[in-house]
């Protein structure tokens, strides 16, 4: 969960000389930047340094992240025409620096710990596409949602087929498990999730399911959509924490396993009351086989380092056996 990034000052020094897409472009660079918590952090597994929104380039939908403002799409998706422009690619040539850096990072772990690939799921990707960057309404997605399902379901289904391609190769590649991320899905109640997206997302997990290493399923503000994420697919569904982790479980179900759920703005404050938090997802997990302790949410910029380290080491005393 943003293992990486800013709150690290080996990151930062890296960022100086490097643009964010120069690091994930370039493997000797998405190998370091992916080992910098394993040094540091008492992770129990890494996760590959790229981004979500790599596909899109390929897909004739160019970006950059700008400085302070994030991501920033160059002309942003807004007609059916659009949509319907949107082009195939074939992973293993247009992403194959992402799997060069696969199968790097693995070379250097030498089976430390296991390596997680990762990609975006419709939502998400297509909300990015449309918006043009950041939203907090997903007013240009839901309108095209909406007014133009047939032209959503096409798009959606494309990306469905290309991530779904896109993670297969990254499993190709030697990833030990692949999170798909549909971060802001949350934005949608549980009737339109199940109409606009559960068969899309249903469609990656139909690809991957079988490849022989471990889905996870994540997304943000998803309490009310849990069961539908799950039927979506994931071996593990994300919880992130708005919804106390027992809760979130039995939605569910306890056929599967769950991450989650420490707010990452706790790692903001004193060690006691970090400590306090952790008990408290430790306790609702109830020693469960299937619980993978993790963030709810991507860690913030200004997190002390310190406090991510002591809270990894914490979770380790409280539960090792
Ligand atoms: O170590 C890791 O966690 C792996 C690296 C990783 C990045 N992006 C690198 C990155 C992962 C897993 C992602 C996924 C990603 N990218 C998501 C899904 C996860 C989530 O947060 O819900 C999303 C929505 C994106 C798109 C994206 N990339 C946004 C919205 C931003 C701007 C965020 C901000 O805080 O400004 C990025 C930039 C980005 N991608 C950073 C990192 C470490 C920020 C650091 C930088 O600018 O150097």
């Amino acid at each position: 969960m943003r293992q990486a990034g800013r709150y690290m000052s080996e990151y930062r020094q890296l960022r100086e000389r490097y643009s964010l897409l120069d690091i994930c472009r370039t493997p000797d660079l998405a190998t370091a930047v992916t080992l910098q918590p394993v040094h540091r952090i008492e992770v129990d597994a890494a996760i590959l340094f790229s981004d979500l929104l790599l596909p899109l380039e390929p897909m004739g939908i160019p970006f950059d992240f700008l400085k302070g403002e994030g991501p920033s799409i160059e002309r942003p998706l807004r007609t059916e025409a659009d949509l319907a422009a949107v082009r195939r690619f074939e992973p293993r040539e247009s992403l194959s620096h992402v799997l060069t850096a696969i199968r790097q990072v693995q070379r250097e772990l030498a089976g430390r710990v296991p390596l997680i690939g990762f990609a975006g799921a419709p939502f998400t990707l297509a909300s990015y596409a449309i918006e043009g960057g950041h939203s907090t309404s997903f007013a240009h997605t839901k309108a095209l949602m909406y007014g133009h399902p047939k032209a959503w379901h096409a798009f959606c289904d494309l990306i469905a087929e290309l991530i779904g391609e896109y993670l297969a190769a990254q499993i190709e590649a030697g990833v030990d498990a692949v999170q798909v991320f549909d971060s802001w899905v949350g934005q949608l109640n549980a009737q339109d999730y199940r109409e606009f997206i559960l068969p899309h997302t249903r469609r990656i997990f139909d690809r991957i399911s079988g490849l022989g290493v471990p889905t996870i399923h994540f997304g943000v503000g998803t309490g009310a959509i849990l069961r539908e994420i799950r039927e979506a697919g994931g071996d593990v569904i994300g919880a992130d924490w708005r919804t106390p982790l027992d809760e979130a479980w039995e939605r569910i179900g306890s056929d599967r396993a769950v991450q989650g759920n420490l707010d990452p703005t706790v790692l903001l404050g004193p060690l006691d009351r970090i400590f306090e938090a952790i008990d408290d997802v430790l306790e609702r997990a109830a020693g469960r086989p299937g619980h993978i302790f993790n963030l709810g949410h991507g860690i913030l910029p200004m997190t002390p380092v310190e406090h991510v380290q002591a809270a990894a080491r914490y979770v380790h005393q409280q539960t090792r056996q």
